[in-house]
């Protein structure tokens, strides 16, 4: 009795070695998404960069993402999770190492592509991962490890950028310091399980038994026998065509749609230009970097707050209650912001954005990610992980590109209220047809897709 006791403790602390190892590239993708809006003004030191330039070396990481996203997932299936994972890793590093030795604009050009290629292979990749070696009821705080992992590389950014301003090769060392986490992935990768889920779908049941008992200690018989039951149901060999098919075209549906709202709500123009709207709102220089510390700050304590209500009070009410936090959030910075606002419009101002990475942090941030983990097939869940990531790169490329122009355009107010309707939209969607997939296993998500029930009720326990 002790000793399964011990076992089942052993295997509990694996499972979740596991994700955090795995959570290390959502590290990498936030630290690298976000390094470069302080790396960028010290490089212009350096570089006679002009805006063109400018422009092409923020954006080619996010191109290279959302080509890694969807390129690579071609070979998901092939290598699995674990092989595709290391490959982020090598590129991880390649990409920041080279960075930071870069000595002429093109060098810049090529390893910021490579980083983007491996953040769009890990934002599918890990989540995925995770999702296929987690017990179902902690499922949903394993997999948000990612997004957490994110939110604490953005926070590192925003911390180095400060820091590092007065070092003597700032922008060297702001990419320099992006190799470690990178290097604890690629050691702590070796030591980790591959997916018994992927390992039975390529016919290798003793390996999966092996990565089973040592995710599971000894109680693994049921859901071995779930998944291999899962597997018989699907007959069909993994590729693009199945993914198509049109039982999953509503799951498809919400993947996107649910990256649209998460990108759409104007999470990228805060994270990535915070100090701008800081600036703007009449902060002076000192106060907008510290209220940018903030906003990873909020953003990190919101984000564990979500994640330990996640599995208890279930997706539907985090994302439905967040969606209209969002709203009145955004609604009251569109009705708030002007130049040269007093202090109390200030703190007003400042304290919406704050309620709305808040809201942000405990509803799309955390369940993005997550949807496109767990409600696709196995069959097609590496290809349909892809798609729901590529949509979310090329949101966000949507986003973070036009919002300086149009800012120019049409001013704060008008763009935060675009944001606020998009989130009053995203609050309507998910109460009709969000599904809650709380505490369900996947074969049973599955089961129930392959018997042609509704979306909304997709996680409805038999
Ligand atoms: C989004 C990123 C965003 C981050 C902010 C993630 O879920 O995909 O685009 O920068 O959350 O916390």
């Amino acid at each position: 009795m002790a000793n399964q006791i011990i076992k089942s403790q052993h295997s509990f602390l694996y499972v979740i070695f596991a994700s955090i190892i795995a959570g290390m590239s959502g590290i990498l993708f936030g630290y690298d998404t976000g390094v470069i809006s302080g790396a960028l003004i010290f490089l212009k030191k350096d570089f006679v960069i002009n805006p063109n330039q400018e422009g092409i070396i923020v954006s080619i990481l996010l191109f290279g993402a959302a080509i890694g996203a969807l390129g690579v997932s071609k070979i998901a299936d092939k290598v699995g999770r674990k092989k595709l994972l290391i490959i982020t890793g090598v590129l991880f590093i390649l990409g920041t190492y080279g960075l930071a030795k870069s000595s002429t604009i093109n060098e810049l050009y090529i390893y910021r592509f490579i980083l983007g290629l491996s953040i769009g292979i890990a934002s599918f990749a890990a989540p995925n991962y995770i999702s296929e070696i987690a017990p179902s009821h902690l499922r949903g705080r394993l997999v948000s490890f990612f997004q957490l992992a994110i939110v604490i590389g953005i926070l590192l950014t925003y911390i180095v950028n400060y820091y590092l301003a007065t070092s003597t090769n700032p922008w060297r060392e702001m990419f320099l310091y992006g190799t470690i986490p990178a290097i604890i992935l690629l050691i702590g990768l070796f030591f980790m399980p591959d997916s018994p889920r992927w390992l039975l779908s390529q016919g290798k049941e003793e390996a999966a038994i092996k990565s089973l008992r040592k995710l599971r200690g000894n109680k693994f018989q049921n859901e071995l026998e779930e998944i291999k039951a899962t597997l018989n149901l699907e007959h069909n060999k993994s590729n693009w065509n199945e993914l198509f098919n049109k039982k999953n075209l509503p799951i498809i549906a919400i993947a996107i749609i649910i990256m649209f709202f998460q990108q759409l709500s104007g999470i990228n123009a805060i994270i990535y230009y915070a100090p701008k709207i800081f600036l703007y709102a009449g902060l002076g220089i000192n106060n907008s970097f510290l209220s940018t510390i903030l906003v990873g700050l909020v953003n990190l304590i919101s984000t564990i707050i979500g994640l330990l209500l996640l599995d208890k009070l279930g997706r539907r009410p985090l994302m439905i209650g967040g969606s209209l936090l969002m709203a009145v959030a955004l609604a009251m910075v569109a009705l708030t912001f002007h130049e040269n606002m007093s202090n109390v419009e200030s703190m007003i101002g400042v304290g919406s954005i704050l309620t709305y990475i808040f809201a942000f942090a405990i509803s799309t941030g955390l369940f993005g990610w997550l949807i496109i983990s767990e409600i696709f097939p196995l069959s097609v869940r590496g290809e349909g992980a892809a798609i729901g990531a590529t949509a979310n790169w090329i949101f966000n490329i949507m986003v973070s590109f036009s919002f300086p122009v149009l800012l120019n355009i049409f001013g704060i107010n008008i763009i935060f209220a675009f944001f606020a309707v998009v989130c009053l939209i995203s609050f309507w969607y998910c109460i009709k047809y969000l599904p809650e997939t709380k505490g369900i296993s996947l074969e049973t998500i599955e089961n129930h897709l392959l018997q042609g029930v509704k979306s909304r009720n997709l996680g409805v326990k038999e």
